[in-house]
């Protein structure tokens, strides 16, 4: 494995691997990687000549500068990983190499930015498609691979290469990864306490519960059981738990709203300070 720093390394690599008709995968991370991101790059590995792996803690995307402070880089750990996954190219560049100049691009993201995440985080979804904007751009990737934990950025970013004709590369979305307890795999869940990661499996557990429940219950009530039991739960409080059309992101007030039945339930919910998101998928038919 290579470790790239500099934009016209990972330029000129890739642009070469095209040129020899190699096909090539990309995996955009913010680091501090666990087996999600891990199974995200043996699929990239399996399906590509050429595995390419971002870490970068992309600071256009933080609109809180605390998050963006405490967010955990472990960079030697993460090239381990990446090693071992059989990557070719580790590109591990620094913020002034990648914003040699202020991103002032403004994206019109439109209608799937603008609920849940882009209505709690403003700016973040913006940030979000200036960097991925300028990997796709940098890298040229075959396909680029991200997780479905982070359900609503899948359906931004797919706007953003519409919008920015990057039409010809796939954008492919992975399972959530989840430990054997349930909870979900995030970088951030290092950052819990015991006795919050103690209680955090609750947050899947009464999820996917909900999804048999959801069978005798309207939307509305469905919110409403997941959120109240979490919340039963002193050290967990829930941000926003909706449920979307998987394609629009639009929350449906009845479930005939979602096509062919399928809706996805999106949940943000704080343990202390740290902010963890998971979703569920919901099939009424
Ligand atoms: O999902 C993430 O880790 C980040 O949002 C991404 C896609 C790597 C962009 O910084």
């Amino acid at each position: 494995m290579e470790i790239v720093r500099k934009v016209n390394n990972i330029s000129e690599l890739c642009a070469q691997a095209r040129t020899e008709g190699k096909s090539i995968g990309l995996v955009p991370t913010m680091g501090a990687l666990h087996a999600g991101h891990v199974s995200l790059i043996e699929r990239a590995r399996k399906e590509n000549d050429i595995v390419v792996v971002s870490v970068f803690v992309n600071p256009t995307q933080f609109n809180n500068p605390e998050d963006l402070r405490t967010y955990p880089r472990t960079e030697e750990a993460d090239c381990e990983k990446l090693e071992a996954a059989g990557v070719d190219y580790a590109f591990i560049p620094s913020v002034e190499e990648i914003y040699p100049e202020e991103d002032t691009r403004i994206f019109n993201l439109g209608p799937v930015a603008e609920v849940m995440e882009g209505a709690m985080r403003p700016g973040h979804f913006n940030g979000v498609a200036q960097i991925v904007s300028r990997l796709f751009a940098m890298t040229g990737p075959t396909r680029a691979y991200f997780g479905e934990k982070d359900f609503q950025q899948i359906a931004v970013i797919r706007r953003m290469a519409e919008l920015e004709g990057f039409d010809k590369l796939d954008i492919i979305a992975c399972p959530i990864k989840r430990e054997a307890d349930g909870l979900a795999l995030s970088s951030r869940n290092v950052r819990l306490t015991p006795r919050q990661r103690e209680v955090a499996p609750a947050i899947h557990a009464i999820m996917a519960a909900s999804v048999d429940d959801a069978k005798s219950m309207t939307v509305d009530q469905t919110i409403k059981s997941v959120v109240d039991k979490i919340n039963a739960h002193e050290e967990m409080e829930v941000e926003y738990y909706q449920i979307v059309n998987p394609v629009t992101m639009q929350p449906i007030a009845d479930w005939n709203e979602a096509p062919c039945g399928e809706a996805v339930g999106c949940i943000t919910v704080y343990l202390g300070d740290v902010r963890l998101i998971d979703n569920i998928k919901y099939n009424i038919k």
